[in-house]
């Protein structure tokens, strides 16, 4: 029997070209696996009217963790209209299936680390950027996201319903809204708990003790949004308290945009709630070239699903032409969580070595070579 039970999930548009990259690095590190394959993804909302099918629930529990490719999202209207006949005008409703895994099973830290490898020529200002304090350091952030919470927990409405809205005056900013009409009225909302915003600041702040981290940074927005932002903001102050020698900062989201463009090199550890975590790691992967080079992990207690943060780019599917760094990056991170340290390493420097040797390149960094080109480079040198 092998080693571990990999849930197989390509998912969408050119997750099945990076998912084959991922085969066929794993195969030449000789990785001990059986891999599951998982329904998951368009195909299934068009034909079944769910994207996320009961099977894949079930057989992701009997495996170690998962493998995911990527997603298409489309706006409830335009989902809708890709029913099957059959299915159209039931009220079935689409959802993210990506978000509903990180939910139902609980997986409640997503980890996207961003580093810029040196002679990526699609790294900001260059790989090594000049420090004001002399030397020269690359970009090396790890942003920590709350995966479950947030303005992802579904909860919406429109049009707005007389009860909600009769509930939400208990807060009397909330009367001058009937003026409007509820009928025109769209809510969307943002609920934490204490458990989610001490989780992942705890996450964040463990990391950095165990590389070495100096400095982690809050990005929240608590002059706007004071109960959610104040808790985290609260909580983070408190979790703090316990790593006396790291420097724990705070910075809007806002702001942080701006910082992060003109001096990405000061930041090391970001912690942030959902949504504002997902902007931030977009915007650390473009620093370090884009997608193609942003892998994330989704992990909860005792099971996570490791994903590139990139989407689904339809246009490109199947072409093999798309970079598969994110993924194998992905697939790295895969090792550490399984504690296959040597294989994780392995990786690494062989995607560091493909990165700076610049002969087999896609070509997003300016190069001819295919999806499975710059794979079995990359296998070369890590098998
Ligand atoms: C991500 C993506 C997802 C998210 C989408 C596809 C639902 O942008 O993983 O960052 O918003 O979490
Ligand atoms: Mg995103």
């Amino acid at each position: 029997m092998a080693k571990y039970s990999i849930a197989w999930m390509p998912g969408d548009g050119i997750g099945n070209d990076v998912m084959d990259a991922a085969r066929l690095v794993l195969d030449a590190m000789k990785f001990d696996a059986e891999y599951r394959p998982c329904d998951i993804g368009w195909e299934f909302w068009c034909k079944e009217g769910n994207a996320l099918p009961d099977r894949t629930i079930k057989a992701l529990e009997g495996t170690t963790c998962g493998l995911f490719g990527a997603i298409t999202s489309k706006p409830q209207d335009e989902a809708k209209e890709e029913l099957i006949p059959e299915l159209k005008g039931k009220g079935l409703v689409y959802f993210s299936p990506i978000v509903k895994l990180r939910q139902m099973f609980n997986l409640h830290t997503n980890m996207r680390p961003c580093k810029s490898y040196p002679g990526n020529p699609l790294s900001y200002r260059g790989t090594l950027i000049s420090n004001p304090s002399g030397g020269e350091v690359a970009i090396d952030q790890v942003v920590f996201r709350e995966n479950t919470e947030g303005s992802y927990g579904g909860v919406e409405f429109y049009p707005l319903p007389e009860s909600v809205y009769q509930a939400l005056c208990l807060n009397p900013k909330m009367k001058p809204w009937k003026d409007k009409g509820l009928e025109n009225v769209a809510l969307s909302t943002r609920i934490v708990s204490k458990q989610g915003c001490t989780n992942i600041c705890k996450q964040a702040f463990e990391y950095a003790k165990k590389t070495g981290r100096k400095r982690v940074t809050l990005i929240e927005k608590p002059n706007v949004l004071r109960e959610t932002g104040g808790l985290m903001t609260r909580i983070f102050r408190e979790v703090a308290k316990g790593y006396p020698g790291i420097w724990a900062d705070e910075a809007n989201i806002d702001a942080i945009c701006m910082w992060m463009f003109k001096n990405p090199q000061d930041y090391s550890v970001l912690v942030a709630e959902n949504m504002f975590g997902d902007i931030v790691s977009d915007l650390c992967a473009g620093l370090v070239g884009g997608l193609g080079f942003a892998p994330s992990a989704n992990m909860g207690d005792t099971y996570a699903v490791f994903e590139p943060t990139h989407g689904s780019a339809p246009k490109y599917a199947g072409q093999y032409k798309v970079n598969p760094i994110a993924m194998l990056l992905t697939v790295k991170m895969m090792f550490d969580w399984l504690k296959e340290d040597d294989k994780a390493t392995r990786l690494e420097a062989a995607i560091a070595r493909v990165i700076k040797e610049g002969k087999v390149r896609t070509y997003d960094m300016g190069g001819k070579s295919s999806t499975m080109d710059v794979a079995k480079e990359i296998a070369k040198h890590a098998g």
